[in-house]
């Protein structure tokens, strides 16, 4: 059932800090713009400064005095995750919120730095790194702490292919990216239980943004270097696509609001799931099969060599 939670609706996040992935652009440059406004320290975790840098002042020039600062993320690198990290905690005692938004869709296929296929290396491998790496953090701050994952409603076409995870035999974009987002929220509701396990006061909750106007649909076309193909997707984000701003609306829901509880999936609660205000919603079957989802943590500790202390 749809709420009638807006921006209007946010509450106050003063004293807390907020790390967002891909903060520079569509849904996570909505979210860094709202949590400032309601006066979180943000961290814009981004992989490129300059472009970090014109979000920021983009901000700046609408928000009054926010609290952001950037510090460089490349999720296609662990080394760089690593050294995030590093940085994230030198400068800062606590963290109370994680918004693992950054993605990729359906691009040619590319590998990260340490051998991964694109899409799962960025879209999930680097964000479970992020959130292993940051964990104690998140354990140690104040109050109820979260980790939000941004998923899609595409999950619903992923199926996790552990024989040939990055694509290696046969490759195709879409179910790259289906995978991808099934793995999100496989790792999502997988983290929530073990903190439950552990009695740890950190909450996992997954979400999606329906369809929203961002960069996201034109970076595939503009790779493979199709002219028609970026037309139409330019033509459906316009005609079709929410504003970045309502597809930012389920994270920040998620991230901000009282009634949330662990293992939860919001998205908009409108038109077939792809347009209107945060609702709590059933992600598909899969998504939710516990022994799927302990194998791919098996298989995400493995890639990354990174652990979370926390038994399954
Ligand atoms: N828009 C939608 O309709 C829609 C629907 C379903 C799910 N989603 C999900 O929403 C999330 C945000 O996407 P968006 O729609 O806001 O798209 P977007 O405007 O393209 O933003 C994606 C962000 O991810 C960053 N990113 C890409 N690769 C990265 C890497 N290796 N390391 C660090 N950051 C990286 C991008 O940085 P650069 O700017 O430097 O490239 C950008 O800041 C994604 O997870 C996507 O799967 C979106």
């Amino acid at each position: 059932m749809s709420t009638a939670w807006g921006v209007d609706e946010m509450p106050d996040q003063s004293g807390r800090t907020v790390v967002v992935t891909g903060a520079n652009s569509g849904l996570g440059f909505e979210a860094t713009k709202l949590f400032a406004r309601n006066g979180a320290d943000v961290v814009m975790a981004c992989r490129n400064r300059e472009r970090a840098q014109t979000a920021r002042n983009d901000i700046r020039a609408v928000v009054n005095k926010p609290s952001l600062s950037v510090i460089e993320l490349d999720l296609a690198d662990l080394s760089s995750v690593r050294s995030f990290v590093e940085t994230f905690k030198e400068n800062h005692d606590e963290l109370h919120i994680l918004c693992n938004n950054a993605g990729l869709m359906a691009i040619p296929r590319q590998e990260t730095v340490d051998g991964f296929e694109m899409q799962f290396g960025v879209n999930h491998l680097g964000h479970f790194a992020l959130t292993g790496l940051l964990l104690d953090r998140l354990r140690e701050s104040s109050g109820e702490t979260r980790v939000v994952t941004q998923s899609s409603g595409l999950h619903e076409n992923g199926a996790m292919d552990f024989d040939d995870l990055h694509g290696k035999r046969e490759y195709d974009k879409w179910d790259a990216y289906g995978q991808s987002k099934l793995a999100n929220l496989l790792f999502a509701y997988e983290l929530d239980r073990r903190l439950d396990d552990a009695g740890a006061d950190v909450t996992s909750v997954g979400c999606h943004p329906g369809y929203a106007d961002t960069d996201l649909q034109r970076r595939g076309p503009e790779m493979m270097g199709s002219r028609l193909r970026l037309f139409l997707v330019q033509v459906a984000n316009k005609l079709v696509a929410q504003s970045a701003q309502q597809g930012a609306l389920p994270m920040l829901y998620a991230a901000t609001a009282s009634d949330i509880a662990g293992g939860e999936y919001i998205g908009p609660g409108g038109l077939m799931d792809m347009r209107g205000p945060p609702a709590k919603q059933a992600s598909s079957e899969l998504s939710t099969d516990e022994e799927l989802a302990a194998r791919l943590w098996e298989e995400s500790t493995e890639a990354t060599d990174v652990s979370f202390g926390l038994a399954n």
